[in-house]
């Protein structure tokens, strides 16, 4: 019993540090992200995720083919309207939208701060130069890529195929250029 309460206190802290970290950070959208990330020179980020799938998976969510999908899953609501689809499919859809940047979409789908987290506290160049301070400030980094995309690439999705890993990252990597 001991253990037990013992435990919760510390899944009750670990909790509320979590949800503190995330209610300090907000969402600001691609487009202020990529001000400084979209020349060849910076590494092409923008016009290589409009180019991937990813820029794209809310908008999937409004086909017929997806409302099918949901529909034969068992909800009653449109697949854009559904959060088993948006969670790996947008972000910001489950935030109060006075938390949200003026500039954000959720119609970006699986946008820059999805995968490293929401700028508004790291957007800035003093902070972003400075990776320590830039992770302080709430951009993720990602020990090891592959686990991170299998928290959407698995066999959850309804239409999922599998994923490998090397094949699936080629087409959507995008290196700052090293001179
Ligand atoms: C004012 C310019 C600026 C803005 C705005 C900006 N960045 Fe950066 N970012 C930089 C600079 C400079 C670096 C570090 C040098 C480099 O590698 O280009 C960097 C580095 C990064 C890195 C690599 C971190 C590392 O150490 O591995 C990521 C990821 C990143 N930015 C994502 C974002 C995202 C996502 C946004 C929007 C929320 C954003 N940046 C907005 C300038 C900016
Ligand atoms: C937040 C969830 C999420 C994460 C994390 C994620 N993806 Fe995706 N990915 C998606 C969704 C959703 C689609 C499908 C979009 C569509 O077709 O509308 C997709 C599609 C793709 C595609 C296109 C596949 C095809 O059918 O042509 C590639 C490639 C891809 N992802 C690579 C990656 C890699 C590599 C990582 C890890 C670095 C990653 N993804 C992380 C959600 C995610
Ligand atoms: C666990 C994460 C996850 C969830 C939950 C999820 N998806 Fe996806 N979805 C993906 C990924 C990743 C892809 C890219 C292809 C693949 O691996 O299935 C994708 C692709 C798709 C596609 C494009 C596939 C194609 O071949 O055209 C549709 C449509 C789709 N999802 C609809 C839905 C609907 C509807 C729901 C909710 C019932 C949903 N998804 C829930 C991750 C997810
Ligand atoms: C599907 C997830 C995903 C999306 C979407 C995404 N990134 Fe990344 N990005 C990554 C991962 C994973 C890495 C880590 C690469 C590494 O460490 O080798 C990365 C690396 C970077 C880097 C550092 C590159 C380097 O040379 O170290 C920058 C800068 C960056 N991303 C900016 C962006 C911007 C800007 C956008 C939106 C236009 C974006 N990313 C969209 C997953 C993503």
């Amino acid at each position: 019993m001991k253990h037990l309460l013992f435990f919760s206190f510390i899944l009750a802290l670990v909790y509320s540090t979590f949800s503190n970290a995330q209610n300090n950070f907000s969402y600001i959208g691609v487009e202020q992200c990529v001000m400084c990330h979209k020349t060849e020179k910076q590494g092409s980020q923008l016009s290589i995720w409009q180019n991937s799938k990813h820029s794209k998976a809310y908008e999937t969510l409004k086909t017929e083919k997806a409302n099918q999908i949901a529909k034969e899953k068992g909800f009653t609501t449109p697949a854009v309207e559904t959060n088993d689809c948006l969670k790996c499919h947008a972000s910001g859809y489950n935030v109060d939208k006075a938390m949200l940047g003026k500039k954000f979409k959720v119609e970006d789908g699986v946008q820059c701060e999805t995968c490293h987290g929401p700028g508004s506290a790291y957007k800035d160049m003093k902070i972003m130069k400075d990776r320590a301070l830039a992770i302080q400030n709430g951009l993720i980094i990602h020990e090891s890529l592959e686990k991170f995309c299998i928290n959407c690439h698995n066999a959850e999705s309804p239409t999922y195929t599998g994923f490998e890993f090397e094949e699936y990252w080629n087409q959507i990597k995008h290196y700052v250029p090293k001179n």
